[in-house]
């Protein structure tokens, strides 16, 4: 292999020339307090950091970038960390997928306008593992993801308890009056015990259990609890290894292909992942100019069975699937399914960096003749509702639901939606089908999380605990139920789901994939012909901006402007 020179690094053209500028560049880092010794020569290696006051699930990465560093130092690189926003999922609104591409630019820029000759993105916080790699793939400089690792697990009263799915569920148990404050209490004090991301199998750990199947993460990084000792280690690991992928040239687009893609799409399935993967691998994708159809999601979720018997979808959480042996044991199960000769950013392909994994419970981690599903957790479904396409997740559904036709019962927002269902007169039964519109890209904006939505509380009272609801919007990784999702077009910008009025019938029909509205096409046409876009108006800022690039949930939700990579020059050094 050809290693590069020190004359040949972007950061060069900073400090290695001689002109009046490399004289400011230098004299300012001298100005730090480093010497010539520190950084003349040598790789610089941004540490994208995550962290703030407002991300509670990244508090350690202030001291994980000091590990990085560490790590940096020692491989003789020059490590340079750049703060960038952190996205919590739990504190910011409406939604943190309404930034997610605001993160993935600012990245991109920050690599381009810096000195920087290779990254390590910390993330794992939802929407921090995409939109970090987004912006790094398009830059296409050498670049480590380094997650933030599944936080401890939860506990109240006796019980294990996971992030999100558990509280959903002892919320409806609240609401149906069948816990006490004092117990709610109890359970805020215990769901989340130490620094890390949630510890189900819900958006984070679905999206860094990803971008390790895309070979972006060092072997066995993502399962790793944030509180172990192993993490601070690991991530020194990324400083090390981030070093060296800049002298080999490692970059994205010698990793992501069509096959690194496909090993993505078997271990979401395997894991019955969360169905926002479903917009944020299309987007990294698309980044790497991959290809990837909603379609692909449900083809690989008839060959691959859940393997990964972890919540929502299962009984365990992620400290239990590490201590089984963690996402290197799942993918040696799935060797036969793998493309194993796939790069990653180790330099070896990713069969290499499965070599000695195994399995340590076979219960956390089922043989693929023993699945908690046959087949994975995704279906897309088509029709004149949803024509390109709409998500569920089978598993996570009452089976009665996977097939029903049902009077829709319908709300514009999430507000009306919200007083309908604790109105004890709403006039709605367990065969209504709820629909929410106007909640997603443009119209929520960003697509919130509003997808599993509430049930009447008249309804909870009499026992019932899932119905058929369906909506342009996304839902928590964390979340179960009927729940069909992502229906594209939106109904903000005129797709059939603005058709839709109280009393229409609708069909579901999960094993034939489809989703169908009883009226005629003229009928539809007619009615979106009246229809009025709802008032919504962004006269200016990032709100106006995202309203007018968002691409659909079927795209990937990503600008139209910053699709791709490359294309920009290298600014000048004047
Ligand atoms: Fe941060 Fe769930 S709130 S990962």
């Amino acid at each position: 292999m050809t290693r590069r020179t020190p004359e040949s690094l972007r950061s060069h053209r900073w400090f290695g020339v001689e002109d009046l500028r490399a004289f400011g560049h230098r004299s300012r880092t001298l100005q730090m307090g480093y010497g010539p010794e520190d950084f003349m020569g040598k790789p610089v290696v941004a540490i994208i950091n995550t962290w703030s006051d407002a991300q509670p699930c990244h508090q350690h990465f202030r001291q994980r970038a000091d590990e990085i560093k560490r790590g940096v130092w020692q491989a003789g690189g020059f490590p340079v960390e750049l703060p960038a926003l952190s996205l919590s999922e739990s504190w910011v609104k409406p939604t943190t997928m309404l930034y997610r591409n605001l993160l993935a630019l600012e990245v991109e820029e920050l690599l381009r306008s810096h000195p920087i000759d290779g990254a390590v993105l910390m993330g794992g916080c939802d929407k921090t593992t995409p939109a970090t790699i987004m912006g790094a793939i398009s830059m296409n400089l050498p670049m480590i993801f380094m997650p933030a690792g599944p936080m401890m697990r939860a506990h109240y009263g006796g019980q294990i308890l996971g992030s999100g799915s558990d509280v959903w569920k002892f919320w409806a148990e609240k609401e149906a009056g069948a816990i006490t404050d004092q117990q709610w209490n109890d359970m805020e004090a215990g769901i989340a015990r130490s620094h890390g991301t949630c510890m189900t199998m819900g958006t984070a750990s679905t999206m860094t259990c990803i971008a390790e199947a895309l070979g972006l993460t060092l072997p066995g990084a993502t399962s790793i609890p944030a509180a172990d000792a192993a993490h601070p280690r690991m991530a020194a690991s990324c400083g090390r290894r981030i070093v060296d992928m800049i002298w080999e040239d490692l970059k994205p687009s010698d990793i992501l292909t069509r096959q690194s893609v496909e090993n993505a799409l078997v271990v979401h399935n395997a894991l019955a992942g969360s169905t926002n993967a479903m917009i944020h691998l299309v987007a990294m994708a698309r980044r790497a100019g991959i290809e990837v159809k909603l379609t692909d999601f449900d083809d690989f979720a008839q060959k691959v069975p859940v393997i990964a018997n972890l919540r929502p979808s299962g009984a365990w959480l992620m400290e239990d699937f590490h201590i089984a042996g963690g996402i290197r044991a799942l993918m040696k199960r799935l060797e036969g399914l793998l493309h194993l000769e796939a790069r990653t950013v180790t330099g070896k392909t990713l069969g290499e960096t499965l070599e000695g994994a195994a399995v340590y419970n076979d219960d956390v981690i089922r043989p693929l003749d023993k699945p908690i599903a046959a087949s994975g957790g995704t279906a897309i479904l088509y029709g004149n509702l949803a024509p390109h396409g709409c998500v569920m997740k089978p598993p996570a559904a009452e089976p009665r639901l996977l097939s029903h036709t049902g009077p829709a019962i319908v709300f514009d927002t999430y507000d009306e939606m919200a007083k309908a269902v604790n109105d004890p007169d709403l006039d709605v039964t367990p065969d209504h089908v709820m629909v929410l519109r106007n909640a997603g890209p443009i119209g929520g904006p960003g697509m919130p999380e509003w997808g599993m939505l509430p049930l009447p509380k008249k309804l909870l009272r009499e026992g019932v605990r899932d119905m058929l609801r369906i909506s342009d919007a996304r839902m928590s990784g964390t979340s179960y139920g009927a729940c069909i999702l992502h229906v594209s077009p939106e109904a903000h910008i005129g797709g059939p789901l603005a058709a839709v009025r109280n009393g229409d019938l609708i069909t579901v029909d999960v094993p034939n994939r489809s989703i169908h509205l009883h009226l005629s096409d003229e009928e539809i046409t007619e009615r979106l012909e009246l229809w009025k876009p709802p008032a919504r108006d962004y006269p200016r800022g990032y709100y106006r901006l995202f309203a007018q690039h968002v691409r659909q949930a079927h795209e990937g939700c990503d600008f139209d402007f910053l699709e791709g990579a490359g294309g920009i020059p290298e600014p000048e050094i004047h």
